[in-house]
């Protein structure tokens, strides 16, 4: 039996979302695992690229070796149904450029873990799906919409539970991922985080999220405008991601521009605008990379709803 999922890339965080906001984008990885005919030939991992997107799509950092993040987290599922994940073939179609901030890990976590759960009989519920996805991920915030398509609030509960909800962007906004030619490792964008943060940014970010959600649920222009900043991640990951503090400065008088934020824990990119000054994103951002020597890919999208399906 083979089965195949197509899932959907995801930007986290949404400037003040720390750990806890992520939004699905239109492109998308493709995971099917064969459950082999032959007995004891083993588990075979295979990483492919898509060729439309060579250039951005280094794939070092998908292992076909038993450190593959997909075979962890199917071995996970297995062994929650106590069973043992001896001979299966797992490939991995990649589109979404990898160590970007684009949820591309989130990605292949769930469609491994959807084309599993379909190959044992569907033992796992969405919860107990997003469970194990975040437990490989580390954090719950890609995974969900990865999964569930949209704009999503989760929570990491005490006891390993995830608590979300999906939240209605407006469809008005427009999402602009600037993608530069770098990687960079979230395990390494999260090493130059603080360990303990000050009350008055905690401060900060609580207000700056509250209105975020408020300025998302009634599409207030003027108070998105406002809820983007952040305190907790940005200012520290900032020196890693050279242009984006010119790009934030670029668009901070701009009318239809709503805010820049890094994407997850970067290095792309992610404008929000409204009316129809994408020409111009796309000019602007352009050019300040290319001052930097930071070749780049910008893509116009539109938030993507349906998250995780099948592939017949
Ligand atoms: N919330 C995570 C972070 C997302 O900012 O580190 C990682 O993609």
């Amino acid at each position: 039996m083979k089965v195949s999922y197509k899932v959907p890339a995801t930007t986290a965080n949404l400037g003040p979302g720390f750990d806890c906001l992520g939004m699905a984008l239109p492109i998308y990885n493709i995971i099917t695992i064969e459950e082999t005919v032959m007995p004891s030939t083993g588990i075979e991992v295979n990483v492919m690229k898509d060729d439309d997107n060579a250039e951005l799509l280094e794939l070092n950092d998908l292992p076909e070796d038993k450190d593959n993040i997909v075979l962890k987290a199917v071995e996970m599922l297995y062994s929650l149904v106590g069973q043992e994940a001896n001979e299966l073939k797992i490939n991995i179609n990649t589109n979404i450029p990898i160590a970007r901030g684009l949820g591309s890990s989130a990605s292949v976590i769930v469609g491994g873990l959807l084309a599993a759960n379909e190959l044992l009989g569907f033992p796992a519920d969405e919860a107990a799906l997003l469970s194990i996805a975040t437990e490989a991920e580390g954090h719950p915030d890609n995974v969900a919409p990865a999964l569930l398509g949209g704009l999503v609030m989760s929570s990491m509960e005490d006891d390993g539970s995830i608590l979300y909800r999906k939240l209605n962007w407006p469809q008005e906004w427009h999402i602009t991922a600037c993608i530069p030619d770098f990687e960079l490792a979230t395990n390494v964008s999260r090493s130059v985080l603080p360990e303990n943060v000050s009350l008055k940014d905690a401060s900060f970010n609580s207000r700056r999220l509250a209105m975020l959600i408020h300025a998302i649920n009634t599409k207030d222009v003027k108070l998105m405008k406002v809820a983007l900043e952040d305190r907790l991640h940005q200012p520290y990951r900032e020196k890693l991601i050279p242009g984006f503090k010119e790009i934030k400065e670029a668009f901070k008088h701009e009318e239809d521009v709503l805010g820049t934020v890094i994407s997850g824990a970067g290095p792309a990119i992610i404008i929000i605008s409204k009316n129809n000054i994408l020409d111009k994103i796309q000019d602007t951002v352009k050019e300040i990379w290319d001052n930097f020597n930071i070749h780049s890919e910008i893509k116009n999208l539109t938030v993507e709803l349906e998250g995780a399906s099948k592939v017949e």
